[in-house]
């Protein structure tokens, strides 16, 4: 049925990536990447694509696969369309990537305050809460806010046995189950893995609607999958096109040519860039709507690249550590660091050709200049000039960058970039010799959470951990 195939006004859509600033003759030997060197570290590029097809062939990277997956797509649709009608608020309970991509979808794609317009004004589309935390304050709160009858919780959870998302859960149900009897079941929906985990046993126990997330969709790659296709269909976010996007974006991250692929590019570079010190990454949208990408993109980088261990056994300590910043606000904030401050770091920046909304600076005719030269030009003038300053003004400091460039923010641009982000950190995994897609360091700190809230099975990690409890020091 659906075949996202390129409409017309997709001409002229492509996400571009600027890399002037990254290369040598910009920035200067040192912090810049040249010609002979991305040449020489070509052909191993081209290996980790292969790799990473081969992989995709075996069906062990499915998130790859998700621009295609048309069936499931049209069921979101469907079920999306009738919950819109039948509830007036939508909560997603889940956390990492069971939330960052649902949180920067929202962000990237609805009216800045959504939740705050009238239902005639959202189409009809309920509101959309994200509760990426189990902070008691966060979570009785919004208690406080919803009425039950008319609201649908979406635990959002791959391994279906988070601690913090079943204690949501749990909450949850039994704030159901008081207001809605035994019509509790019918405002919950379950998206996690196919077969596997404890919410998967409950949601077959209680009559759930569920969604699948593939066996081999890892939380940080599941942003296409429905943990964020259910949400943003709720709320009227095209997935198609947002698909048609990513499946763009697959065409050209495809190919060992690393001018003609984004993806391959920035691995290399970055990877270069690494061994000479440049060990953090600073993701900086020019766009209040990509501020959540940029949160989604830290948790993506810093999940996948720290790693103890090489692919071989070797123990090393290895990542790149993101950070998050927002054009032009930590313009106020971190670019001092940026400019001055220890030479190891890259910038991503990512600009926006063209806003939704043009706002005019009007004239002032104060004859006070810190006013008068703004008038007769647009906030868009502003911010993008703003950027253009910063990034040149980065390069001469001899600080490295490099752009992607959005026609506009829209789901086949927005598509396009998770795409990307998602296959350079898969491919700079394999540069950097480590696994990208496992989180052993992750999964240590749900283990003694267990422990310490007395799950069963884990009594001998609770001993250790409470004798280790037992010797703190403190100073006051
Ligand atoms: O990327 C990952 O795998 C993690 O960040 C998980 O998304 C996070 O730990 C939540 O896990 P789960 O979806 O199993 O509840």
């Amino acid at each position: 049925m659906a075949r996202y195939e390129s409409p017309a006004w997709q001409m002229g859509q492509r996400v571009r990536l600027d890399v002037t600033n990254l290369m040598a003759t910009a920035v200067g030997p040192d912090n810049g990447v040249d010609e002979a060197e991305l040449e020489r570290i070509g052909p191993r590029a081209a290996q980790a694509l292969e790799r990473l097809g081969d992989l995709r062939a075996r069906g062990q990277v499915e998130w790859m696969d998700l621009p295609y997956q048309h069936e499931t797509v049209e069921r979101i649709i469907t079920t999306a369309d009738r919950l819109a009608s039948a509830c007036d608020t939508f909560v997603v309970l889940g956390i990492g990537g069971s939330a960052l991509g649902t949180i920067a979808l929202r962000t990237a794609l609805l009216h800045p305050f959504h939740n705050q317009l009238r239902p005639d004004q959202r189409n009809g589309r309920p509101r959309l809460y994200v509760l990426d935390n189990i902070d008691p304050d966060l979570i009785a709160g919004l208690l406080d806010l919803i009425d039950p009858q008319r609201t649908i919780f979406n635990v959002v959870t791959k391994s279906g046995s988070t601690g913090e998302t079943m204690a949501q859960l749990a909450v949850v149900r039994e704030r159901l189950k008081t207001a809605l009897g035994a019509r509790a079941a019918e405002h919950i929906i379950a998206t996690t893995d196919p077969t596997q985990g404890d919410l998967r046993r409950l949601a077959e126990r209680e009559g759930y609607q569920t969604f699948d997330i593939p066996p081999t969709v890892g939380g940080r790659f599941s942003v296409l999958s429905p943990v964020g296709l259910l949400p943003a269909a709720v709320v009227g976010i095209d997935v198609r096109e947002l698909l048609a996007g990513a499946a763009e974006a697959d065409r050209y991250c495809r190919g060992r040519d690393l001018e003609a692929n984004p993806a391959l590019f920035l691995a290399a570079a970055l990877f270069l860039l690494y061994q000479r010190g440049k060990t953090i990454t600073v993701m900086m949208p020019y766009s209040q709507r990509l501020r959540d990408i940029a949160d989604w993109f830290r948790q993506l980088w810093a999940e996948s690249l720290g790693k103890i261990r090489r692919v071989d056994g070797r123990v090393e300590h290895v990542g790149m550590t993101p950070i998050k910043a927002l054009g032009v606000t930590d313009q106020h904030s971190q670019v001092q660091l940026y400019m001055e401050g220890p030479a190891d770091k890259v910038f991503l920046f990512v600009a926006v050709d063209r806003y939704d909304r043009t706002v005019e600076i009007p004239s002032s005719g104060t004859g006070l200049s810190s006013l008068d030269y703004l008038g007769g030009h647009t906030l868009n003038e502003l911010i993008n000039a703003e950027r253009i300053a910063t990034t040149l003004a980065l390069a001469e400091h001899h600080r490295p960058s490099c752009t992607f460039e959005l026609p506009e923010v829209r789901p086949f641009t927005v598509g396009q970039l998770l795409y990307t982000l998602e296959v350079q950190t898969a491919l700079i995994g394999d540069l950097l010799e480590i696994n990208p897609f496992d989180q052993p360091g992750v999964e240590a700190g749900k283990i003694a959470t267990y422990a310490l809230m007395g799950r069963s099975g884990y009594e001998e990690q609770a001993r250790v951990i409470r004798a280790k409890l037992g010797q703190a020091r403190r100073v006051i």
